[in-house]
């Protein structure tokens, strides 16, 4: 075991997945990513997928969007076993490497790939300018940032609501706003940066999650994950719908392409 704290252990990791498909520690699954990838021709490039949990999209990378290799970096040992048992199962594994890491620098050479991509994970990097000066130098020439990741509508201190849903959460998440992503990316040198924000749809589907997780599928949640997880996570839920409502937490899709 490492002695990086877990946060996503064995129980955490399989109610997420239980939420948001087998693999899947956020939200929208495999159509998502493909529209954090919409537009990218991937065939035969290496791909860095930083944040991996359990690994369903770091295989799709080579599986369903043709990346000739597909690193995965995390910094918690539960999920980086999942994930290579995962590519293991897939026969993917020569494709699919993951390592697992501490945080701070990637542990990359310069201009070792051809995509960064991200989803909902960066939201626990708290220095976003030293990432996007990181992400920078392991992207060569021409290389795509492609990343979805949890915002604040502000920099400034959270609301008492916002401050709420993170208590409750109690992940370490730190969240930047799109201008200061902008503004990161552009300093480390990127072209074409662009950023969407996808509040809309997720306020929408995360009050549909609240839904099944409170009412209609209440039961069966409780018997596969446990009474007291699903009763933190429904307090959680509503705490975050709330906050989406507001529009002070906003996931966003990041888009920057380092010149060739
Ligand atoms: C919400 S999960 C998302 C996992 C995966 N991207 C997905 O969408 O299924 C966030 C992941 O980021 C990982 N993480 C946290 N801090 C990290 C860091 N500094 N570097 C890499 N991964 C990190 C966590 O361990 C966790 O597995």
């Amino acid at each position: 075991m490492s002695e990086q704290e877990q946060h996503y252990d064995d129980a955490f990791s399989a109610f997420l997945e239980e939420v948001w498909g087998e693999g899947y520690m956020s939200p929208g699954g495999a159509e998502e990513v493909s529209r954090v990838l919409e537009g990218l021709d991937l065939t035969g490039k290496t791909t860095l997928d930083i944040g991996c949990g359990t690994g369903a999209i770091t295989l799709s990378l080579v599986k369903d969007h043709g990346a000739a290799r597909s690193v995965g970096i995390d910094v918690e040992a539960v999920v980086c076993e999942k994930a290579r048992a995962r590519a293991a199962g897939a026969g993917a594994a020569g494709q699919v490497e993951i390592v697992e890491v501490v945080p701070g620098p990637l542990p990359f050479a310069d201009e070792s790939f051809d995509l960064v991509f991200s989803k909902d994970s960066i939201i626990h990097i708290e220095d976003k300018e030293a990432l996007a000066r990181d992400v920078y130098r392991v992207l060569k020439p021409g290389g795509i940032f492609a990343a979805s990741d949890w915002l604040s509508s502000h920099d400034d201190s959270p609301t008492p609501e916002m401050q709420l849903y993170l208590d409750l959460e109690g992940l370490g998440f730190t969240m930047a706003s799109a201008q200061r992503w902008e503004k990161a990316l552009d300093a480390a040198g990127f072209a074409d940066v662009a950023t969407k924000n996808r509040n809309p749809w997720y306020r929408e589907v995360a009050r549909e999650e609240l839904e099944t997780l409170s009412g209609a599928r209440r039961k069966e949640f409780e018997e596969k994950c446990g009474k007291d997880l699903v009763a933190q996570n429904v307090a959680v839920w509503e705490a975050m719908v709330h906050v989406l409502n507001t529009g002070e937490l906003c996931p966003h899709h990041l888009r920057a392409r380092k010149p060739a």
